[in-house]
């Protein structure tokens, strides 16, 4: 066996810098210093390793069995004569690629399996006739033969065309060092003249078998990453944005993909438009055994925000809060006595709505929001809602992230608030007193009903199929990192790849 090349460790803090200058900055025409990329994916070593093992496996179960054509020889055997000899039903049953190995470059990404052994059954007959005897001498049997330090390698290209990722295979091959063939029944005769008629032949045969199952696994590979969609639907109106924007970037030891990673709007509405400054978001975990790291600038949760509240989904009515007294002017009477002088025992709803998108903050190990929100206490009187008063609040909370799935959720604790009159119908209203009411309504209906949501929380861009483990989220200056293991579910058959491999349809229901 071969020794395994000493590949670089695994690495997962890659310089951007340096990537992009030996790789994607030279190829890519954007030479501009803005990037539309919000999310950065990227591979490490262990990752890539783990995915090699995949496509090595799943190359070799979606192969077998291969069937290799008929051979059909003569032979000139010493002593013997001339014999004409068939292989037939020539299959290779089994293949082993015991030690591979995944190598990134400049030129691509190369998968070589050294030291592969395959398992091939077949089918022998012979027949010839000599001067002496007039009658056809015969004979049939079956036959093993063993693939031995057979060498497996390919050499990939990995671009982005149209916001997909395109592969294609610039170099493919095998060789195979060693048969060995076993047959079941036969004279020494035979076997020496097998040896000799079809040594190189089934070699050959095994070679071309086998590059071109490779050539075929590569257009399927190719066929499914173009299919991976370029959005990921979070609702019916909203999905975010995974076009993959430039080039993917090969260091010696990760690649990093770049992810436009915005929310955006399936019914035109508005998103600001949000640049980051390149080189691209560098992805940086604490643990470098982790395969996957993928980091979120905070632009994605503010297009989240800014979206929401454009599609006008951020306003509700509550009229049904644990405190029910407080929906009922009497339970004002201490607090606003004019409000229950005016409306004496009247029911009440609150009508809470946003007046601009939530601001999110991301830094050292913090998130932190603001919440700009107007509140009009509404009387319902014979069915009908007047609005006596508003109120404008600050609402700060800060955010605790964490990954569910292969989604980021969050949740948000209050940190503090501020709250002013806006106007009011009813004269002017004691704001000391009414800031406990606030805060209960603050703590017992809005952030449950935040979280609620936030708790669902929203896929990350992560291929179907692969589940994130062990993940840890980490927070930095304006950006978050998600750092993990993946494991692959084998419900999903690489068999059938274009349908497995996609992005998870609806992971989140508004
Ligand atoms: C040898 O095998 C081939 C293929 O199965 C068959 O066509 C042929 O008739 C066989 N010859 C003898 C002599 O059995
Ligand atoms: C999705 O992202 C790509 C790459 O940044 C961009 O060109 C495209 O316009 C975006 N699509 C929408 C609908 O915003
Ligand atoms: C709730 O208040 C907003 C303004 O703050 C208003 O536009 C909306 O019509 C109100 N909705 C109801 C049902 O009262």
């Amino acid at each position: 066996m071969r020794p395994k090349p000493q590949l670089p460790a695994g690495v997962i803090v890659v310089s951007f810098l340096l990537s992009c200058l030996t790789f994607a900055c030279s190829s890519s025409p954007l030479s501009s210093e803005q990037s539309q990329a919000f999310t950065s994916i990227l591979v490490s070593q262990k990752g890539l390793d783990f995915v090699k093992d995949l496509l090595v496996n799943k190359a070799v179960a979606s192969s077998l069995p291969i069937r290799l054509p008929t051979i059909d020889k003569y032979q000139k055997i010493p002593f013997v004569g001339n014999v004409r000899m068939v292989l037939s039903e020539i299959t290779i049953y089994k293949l082993d690629a015991p030690d591979s190995y995944i190598r990134l470059g400049d030129a691509g990404v190369a998968i070589i399996a050294s030291g592969t052994t395959g398992d091939i059954s077949m089918r022998w007959n012979y027949s010839y006739s000599t001067w002496v005897l007039p009658v056809e001498i015969a004979d049939k049997g079956s036959a093993s033969v063993k693939v031995k330090g057979m060498e497996v390698g390919i050499t990939m290209g990995l671009e982005t065309q149209e916001g997909s990722l395109k592969l294609n295979l610039l170099d493919g091959g095998c060789h195979v060092r060693d048969l060995s063939i076993e047959l079941d029944g036969g004279t020494s005769w035979l076997y020496q003249g097998m040896v000799d008629a079809f040594d190189k032949k089934i070699r050959s045969l095994v070679e071309s078998a086998i590059t071109s199952k490779l050539k075929e696994g590569i257009s399927k590979l190719d066929s499914l990453l173009r299919s991976i969609p370029k959005e990921v639907y979070i609702g019916s109106d909203v999905s975010l944005n995974v076009t993959i924007v430039d080039d993917p970037q090969l260091s010696s030891s990760a690649i990093g993909f770049q992810v436009n990673g915005l929310f955006m709007s399936r019914i035109g509405v508005p998103v600001p438009d949000y640049y980051v400054r390149k080189p691209y978001l560098a992805v940086s975990c604490r643990d470098p055994a982790k395969m996957l790291g993928i980091s979120l600038d905070v632009a994605v949760f503010l297009s989240a925000s800014s979206l929401y509240y454009n599609a006008n989904f951020m306003h509700w009515i509550m009229d049904k809060i644990p405190d029910q007294s407080l929906l009922n002017t009497a339970g004002w009477r201490f607090i606003v006595p004019q409000l229950y002088k005016q409306y004496p025992d009247d029911a009440m709803n609150l009508n809470i709505s946003l007046s601009s998108p939530p601001d999110v903050r991301i830094s050292e190990n913090n998130v932190g929001a603001s919440v700009y929100a107007d509140l009009v206490i509404n009387v319902i009187e014979s069915g009908e809602a007047i609005p006596v008063a508003c109120i404008s609040l600050v609402i700060r909370g800060s955010g605790t992230i964490k990954v569910v799935g292969n989604n980021l959720a969050g949740s948000l604790k209050l940190s503090d608030f501020t709250m002013s009159l806006k106007w009011s119908n009813i004269g002017n209203l004691r704001m000391f007193l009414i800031q406990p009411v606030m805060w209960t309504i603050i703590e017992t209906v809005f952030l449950p009903y935040a979280n609620a949501h936030l708790g669902k929380g929203f896929p990350l861009p992560i291929i179907h199929g692969f589940t994130l483990q062990n993940a840890e989220v980490i927070c930095s200056d304006s950006k978050l990192t998600v750092c993990g293991d993946v494991s692959y579910s084998e419900s999903t058959n690489l068999k059938r790849l274009p349908i497995s491999l996609l992005w998870p349809s609806n992971m989140y229901t508004a």
